[in-house]
């Protein structure tokens, strides 16, 4: 028998959430000799990339650098379009993975159509039926669903999405998510190396005895109305002294603004930096619930048992609804508080939300992929 070339797969990704998604499937095909496995980042986000690099162990084979303050989607779009696109010429990679909906994902997946390498999408499938929430992921996700050639779906209903959708029935996997591996992975590491989460200690000693729950929001479908509504929201809760809430800013200045604005100098809200995944996962551990329009945390927060009330219209993620560990509460300022005040007071409503529940996965979804990626170039596990 001839001795194969290992298949070079050129695994894309720009922002935090791809990441977090992706560090699991990296490890997976670096440990597998059958694959060459490079990658490429866009730095799409610079910090809060480079936060997940670290912990990960991943040098980036190649460096697009691209984020810049305040930039348009159209200029964003371009530049990734290009700087990706030059990648492939010189990398000439047999196979090239994205996940999930940033315009990195659909850039990534768009100039590898232009260039006839196959596409292999994480996370497909997700769908909310609305193409301005959440925007623009709604259209990135379903323009890499029309050139993927794998489709590894998370669960079954976004398999169902992407077949409703005319994809070939063959070429949908339900995988689970990978975020689920990435979460066990970082918990393994903190039981280790308790020190890795030491950074929460001051909040920790400064908020003992109160109630914590944990905020996220960055989302661009709520800015111009929806961001000064959840901080109009957060200021109201934190008039509760029993409450305190943690929140780590996202560096968008559109968002900082407004959280700045309405919420700086309040005793029981710590505006932080973004976390690592490490003191993330931690946070996720302290508080009683979370708050945030996040699509990560609405899958990680239901694994830990942690209700959380999602902060949008519309969900691609009904699968933690249906499991009664999460509950839409828009962008109005009274539903979100009296949301939160009802599992706050309720011991019945919080307990029936509090049930570590994990519809996105097991764990093992990085292994399937790598298995399904093996059957797909003729070289069986
Ligand atoms: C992006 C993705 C979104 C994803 C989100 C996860 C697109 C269009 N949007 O949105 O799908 O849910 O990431 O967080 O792909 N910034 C920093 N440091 C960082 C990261 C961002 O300063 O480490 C600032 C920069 O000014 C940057 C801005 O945030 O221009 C916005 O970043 P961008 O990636 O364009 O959009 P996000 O809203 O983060
Ligand atoms: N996260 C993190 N540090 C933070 C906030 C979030 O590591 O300060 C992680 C979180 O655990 C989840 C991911 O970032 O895995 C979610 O990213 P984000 O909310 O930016 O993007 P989305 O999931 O909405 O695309």
């Amino acid at each position: 028998m001839t001795a194969q070339h290992p298949t070079k797969i050129l695994v894309v990704f720009g922002t935090r959430p791809e990441a977090i998604k992706l560090f699991p499937v990296v490890a997976a095909l670096k440990a597998d000799p059958r694959f060459d496995c490079k990658v490429c980042v866009s730095a799409q986000h610079r910090g809060m990339l480079d936060q997940v690099l670290d912990i990960a162990g991943i040098t980036p084979d190649h460096d697009l650098d691209v984020m810049k303050p305040d930039q348009s989607l159209d200029a964003l779009t371009a530049t990734l379009l290009t700087g990706l696109g030059r990648v492939m010429d010189g990398e000439t990679p047999d196979r090239v993975m994205v996940q999930g909906d940033t315009a990195t994902a659909m850039c990534g997946a768009l100039a590898a159509y232009y260039r006839k390498i196959p596409v292999d999408h994480v996370e497909a499938g997700l769908r909310s039926g609305n193409i301005y929430h959440p925007w623009p992921e709604e259209v990135n996700r379903k323009i890499i669903g029309a050139m993927a050639s794998l489709h590894f779906a998370p669960t079954e209903v976004s398999a169902a999405a992407l077949i409703a959708e005319n994809v070939d029935p063959a070429r949908v996997h339900v995988t689970g998510n990978t975020v689920i591996d990435a979460l066990q992975w970082v918990s393994t590491r903190i039981a280790a190396e308790p020190e890795l989460v030491s950074g929460l200690a001051e909040i920790e000693a400064r908020f003992a005895g109160k109630r914590i729950i944990g905020v996220t929001s960055h989302r661009r479908e709520n800015f111009g109305g929806g961001l000064e509504n959840i901080a109009e929201a957060i200021r109201q809760i934190a008039q509760r002294d029993d409450v305190a809430l943690v929140f780590p800013v996202h560096p968008n200045p559109s968002v900082r603004a407004v959280m700045d604005a309405a919420l700086k100098g309040l005793p029981n809200v710590a505006m932080i930096e973004p976390l690592d995944y490490p003191h993330f996962a931690r946070l996720l551990g302290m508080c009683e619930i979370m708050l945030t329009d996040s699509g990560g945390v609405q899958e990680e927060a239901p694994a830990l048992g942690r209700p959380v009330l999602v902060m949008r219209e519309t969900t691609e993620r009904p699968e933690g609804v249906a499991a009664g560990t999460a509950k839409l509460v828009g962008t109005d300022v009274t539903t979100i508080v009296t949301g939160l005040f009802k599992l706050l007071d309720d011991k019945a409503a919080y307990e029936s939300m509090a049930r570590a529940h994990n519809p996105f996965g097991d764990g093992q979804t990085a292994r399937r992929i790598v298995e399904l990626l093996l059957r797909e170039i003729g070289q069986e596990a």
